[in-house]
């Protein structure tokens, strides 16, 4: 494993308390930054804080209630600078033809994966802002880029957090604070128990690699994102799909 420093540096990681997140959080932490992890399964929290250690702390809560976002933002801006934010809280919605999908579950999914970046960045950015660095990862999908069938929702919703990567990076482009997005193939997580396997084999056949992405994968992209070596790129969309997108 590559050393990337990230020595003093603070970071929240949204939905840190299992899957990509966690392990997100994890490599943050062996780079020697301090995290903080916001997540709604309060238990998964305590959990985390535990097993990473090395000051990391948590905030349970849900990212889709701005208050309770504003509140953890100023929480921990009290405790000194935040450096990064990662994204990376979502869900699926379940699988099944747009037209069948629930609107409440619709709403819902666009909820978590797009408006709750928004209300976290919202919250975050004057301070990065104010401080002249920052580094946002957005955990898009390929899904995003390629639309996939019985996943209109969850599709959608991060195609929309694509196009807010692209738009605040350009706003921010010369403010120090920089702002990338991943788009992800299948990862074997709890998120699959959110699927069907109808869908969970749909998305492995697309993958050329023929396998599933490993959450420690995606953890060293992002990790390589929050550094200060990420230096010259912002609203960028990032592949890591084993071969399947084109573009
Ligand atoms: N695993 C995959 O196949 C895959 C592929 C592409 C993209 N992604 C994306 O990666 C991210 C992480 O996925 P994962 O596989 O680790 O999923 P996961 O289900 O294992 O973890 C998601 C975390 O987000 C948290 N969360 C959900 N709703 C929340 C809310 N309202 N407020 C606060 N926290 C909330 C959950 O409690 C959970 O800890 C998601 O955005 C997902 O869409 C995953």
């Amino acid at each position: 494993m590559n050393t990337i420093d990230l020595q003093g540096r603070t970071a929240i990681v949204t939905g840190g308390a299992q899957g990509i997140g966690l392990a997100t959080a994890e490599r943050l932490v062996s780079s020697g930054a301090r995290v903080i992890v916001w997540d709604i399964n309060a238990d998964g929290v305590d959990a985390a804080v535990k097993q990473l250690g090395h000051g990391t702390s948590g905030q349970a809560l849900d990212l889709t209630d701005e208050k309770a976002v504003i509140r953890a933002a100023e929480a921990a801006i009290a405790n000194g600078p935040i450096d990064i934010l990662v994204n990376n809280a979502g869900i699926t919605g379940g699988n099944a033809k747009t037209w069948e999908l629930d609107t409440a579950v619709w709403r819902q999914t666009v909820e978590v994966n797009l408006i709750a970046p928004f209300l976290t960045s919202k919250a975050l950015v004057p301070h990065m802002m104010g401080n002249g660095y920052g580094r946002i990862i957005n955990v898009a999908s390929i899904a995003g880029k390629e639309g996939n069938p019985n996943a209109s929702h969850y599709s959608a919703s991060k195609a929309g957090l694509i196009g807010l990567t692209k738009s605040l990076g350009k706003e921010l482009a010369q403010t120090g604070v920089l702002v990338n997005c991943l788009t992800p193939a299948a990862a074997r997580t709890p998120i699959f128990d959110q699927m069907s396997q109808e869908h969970i084999d749909f998305m492995l056949s697309k993958i050329p690699m023929g396998r599933f992405l490993e959450p420690h994968e995606v953890a060293a992209m992002i990790a390589w994102l929050a550094s200060e070596e990420c230096s010259f790129t912002t609203g960028g969309v990032f592949d890591i799909s084993g071969g399947r997108a084109v573009y």
